[in-house]
């Protein structure tokens, strides 16, 4: 199937959360903010700053408060942050987040490890934040974690995530974002994944949410446009991982999927040069190389 050019495709950022959660040393507010104002300037437009989770659970995402109080407005830019129950949502209001995601699982172990209750226990918990976002005037998105394989259990059945993510919608969710966490999945069981969702959900309201561990995000991508989604969250350099999925490397890097998104004849609205001097900033402040392809093939163009 050929696709239609310039088609706009929404990339959503989850670098800032996603992707420095898993940082073994937490990273300073103040360098959270300033990868996010380079974020910003190169045109990115939907951004998952924050978590407002218990930071015994996860240390790297304290300081969100501070975090949404210092980050620069501009119109048409989005700022989001994770609410795994009533006390984040709160937090996430009295900060000023213009949306907030509930994230769940396809998965009972990952369910538990993750955030310590079963699915259905999660769900139930879910629909009292979505209700109280919501009549708050604040969107929702939902995550379904797991959705190509759980690094506790293995195998997860499609109809299994469609399930899931129906309950995640039908409770007011605008968005689902369906997670490869560990990375395992390849093009062809994304699109048996995908196909038992979109029997239940428009491709409109659906994201793909994939990361790199063995090499096939991009590929995954590519078939997810295929069946219809222009919606997908990556990290910029490639960053992250989840602190409950042993191994799980970072979400595919944004500047290799906005490099495939162009190359598509798609728009992002995002400056590619400027979105690689973002990716170098926080690899100057980790320390290490950047994950993309792309960022090291324009470094190395200009060197
Ligand atoms: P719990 O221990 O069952 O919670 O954790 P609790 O309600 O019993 O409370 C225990 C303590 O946590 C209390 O404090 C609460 O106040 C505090 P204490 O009295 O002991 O001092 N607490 C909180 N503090 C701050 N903010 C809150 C909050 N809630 C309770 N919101 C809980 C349950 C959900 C809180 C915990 O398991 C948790 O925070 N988990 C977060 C795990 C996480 O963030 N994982 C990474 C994100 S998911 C992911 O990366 C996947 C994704 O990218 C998609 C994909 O790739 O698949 C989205
Ligand atoms: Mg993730």
């Amino acid at each position: 199937m050929s696709l239609a050019v310039n088609e706009r495709v929404k990339v959503v950022e989850v670098g800032p959360r996603d992707g420095l959660q898993n940082e073994k040393r937490p990273v300073d507010v103040a360098t959270r903010v300033a990868l996010i104002e380079r974020l910003v300037a190169a045109g990115v437009t939907h951004i998952e700053a924050a978590s407002f989770v218990s930071p015994k659970w996860v240390p790297q995402m304290a300081g969100s408060a501070e975090l949404m109080a210092a980050l620069p407005r501009p119109a048409g830019v989005h700022y989001s942050a994770l609410t795994p129950n009533l006390q984040g949502l709160e937090a996430a209001l009295a900060a000023g987040c213009d949306e907030v995601a509930v994230f769940g699982a396809a998965s009972e172990a990952f369910s538990q490890k993750n955030i310590n209750c079963s699915v259905a226990e999660s769900l139930e918990r879910f629909r009292s934040v979505a209700e109280a976002a919501l009549a708050a005037g604040v969107r929702v998105r939902g995550y379904v974690s797991c959705v190509l394989g759980c690094p506790y259990e293995g195998a997860v059945a499609p109809a299994q995530v469609a399930r899931v993510a129906v309950q995640l919608r039908e409770m007011g969710c605008h968005e689902i974002s369906l997670g490869d966490t560990i990375g395992r999945g390849t093009p062809d069981a994304a699109r048996r994944m995908l196909e038992a969702c979109l029997r239940h959900i428009p491709a409109s309201a659906l994201a793909g949410h994939y990361h790199d561990t063995y090499g096939m995000a991009i590929a995954n991508i590519a078939a997810s446009l295929e069946m219809g989604l222009r919606t997908f969250d990556s990290s910029v350099s490639g960053l992250g991982g989840c602190p409950y999925a042993a191994g799980a490397s970072g979400n595919v890097a944004t500047e290799d999927v906005v490099y495939l998104l162009h190359g598509m004849g798609h728009e992002t609205g995002i400056d590619l040069p400027r979105l690689a001097e973002a990716g170098a900033f926080i690899c100057a402040a980790l320390g290490r190389d950047s994950a993309s392809r792309v960022a090291r093939a324009l470094a190395a163009a200009c060197a």
